[in-house]
């Protein structure tokens, strides 16, 4: 089976071929962030989101199939990111891969955006099995959840506020750093002196799995506040000290949650799993508490194309069968625990 996967409920593009033979292989995959064009506004407008989306996508699926090698003619199923996401970006998406499966007479497969996230470090060398533990850390989400198999999901905690994604975005436009705040403000913190700026670990002794980090927020402005003139050392000890804080609630968070389910493997996923101090951290404690975590490569852990045809081609083998296509909607708002 050949799976055509779009994604496009943010700020990028993606679209990817991937063939259930031989075991799964992603055949290709291409993006187009839009990082450059909102970086101008500080943040996502979603208007320009899904113009841009209109523009991308039919070049971007040209690239795939150019690489791939194949033809339209050949592709059984076409996944799509139905939800969360901006409504009009996820509807580009969907109205796309609705129309094109009507045209070439082939089911559409609905994804659930957060699905792709989890299963994404299954298009990895080393993939974990089922069933195992995920911690889901994006711009919109933060979410640990019981993954038991394709489409079996249970949440175990979640946060009450900001996405940790959120809090790095928000806690670096209050440092003065550009747009999206994650990766600039992970860049600073390397430079940051440990322990130069303490900040509180919300929720770390809590007792449950659920998480808060818009807290975390305030304390950064208010130390920011407390300084008249903040020097470049200042700003990364911030950094550093925000980054701590939040890496040390979610290893902390995590390990335990594998602990208390008494499975062994702890699966990484969303934008900012791509954050390296959370990486060393998390493989340190993992290594103490004799637990496996596995990433998605670096390329997959932010959004992409790969992880929407996978997680589309995963559903069409486990028997959850696609739709018939034409009439669709879209879910901005859509817990995973419903997909
Ligand atoms: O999964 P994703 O691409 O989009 C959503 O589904 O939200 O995640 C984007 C989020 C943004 O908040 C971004 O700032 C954060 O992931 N992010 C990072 C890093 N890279 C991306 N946060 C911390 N450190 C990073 N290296
Ligand atoms: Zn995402």
């Amino acid at each position: 089976m050949l799976i055509l996967g779009i994604e496009s409920s943010c700020d990028e593009t993606g679209v990817a071929l991937f063939s259930t033979d031989a075991g799964g292989t992603l055949l290709a995959h291409a993006l187009h962030s839009q990082v450059a064009m909102h970086q101008n506004y500080g943040g996502v407008v979603p208007e320009l989101a899904s113009r841009d989306h209109i523009r991308r996508i039919i070049p971007l699926l040209r690239t795939v199939l150019a690489s791939s090698g194949r033809a339209l003619a050949e592709i059984d199923a076409v996944a799509y990111t139905q939800g969360p996401g901006l409504a009009g970006a996820l509807l580009v998406g969907a109205a796309f891969a609705e129309a094109l499966a009507t045209a070439l007479g082939v089911p559409t497969v609905p994804v659930h955006h957060l699905e792709g996230h989890l299963l994404s470090p299954l298009l990895s060398g080393n993939p974990p099995r089922f069933p195992f533990v995920a911690l889901l850390v994006s711009g919109g989400h933060s979410q640990l959840m019981r993954v038991t198999g394709v489409g079996n999901y249970a949440l175990l905690g979640e946060t009450l506020d900001d996405a940790a994604g959120e809090a790095f975005d928000k806690t670096a436009k209050l440092l003065g750093l550009g747009y999206p705040g994650g990766p600039a403000l992970a860049e600073l913190a390397e430079r940051g002196r440990r322990d130069e700026v303490k900040l509180p670990r919300p929720m770390l002794k809590s007792g449950d799995l659920d998480f808060s980090f818009s807290g975390l927020k305030t304390a950064v402005l208010t130390k920011v506040r407390e300084l008249a003139a903040i020097t470049d050392q200042q700003r990364a000890d911030i950094a550093r000290g925000f980054q701590d804080a939040i890496v040390e609630v979610l290893v902390s968070k995590a390990i335990r949650a594998v602990a208390l389910s008494g499975l062994q493997q702890l699966v990484v996923a969303g934008g900012v799993g791509a954050n390296r101090e959370l990486r060393r951290q998390l493989d340190a404690a993992a290594s103490r508490a004799r637990i496996a975590v596995f990433y998605p490569e670096l390329e997959f852990c932010t959004d992409n194309g790969a992880m929407i045809a996978l997680a589309g081609a995963l559903r069409l083998q486990a028997g959850l069968a696609g739709k018939v296509a034409g009439a669709f909607a879209v879910r901005p708002r859509w817990p995973l625990t419903d997909s």
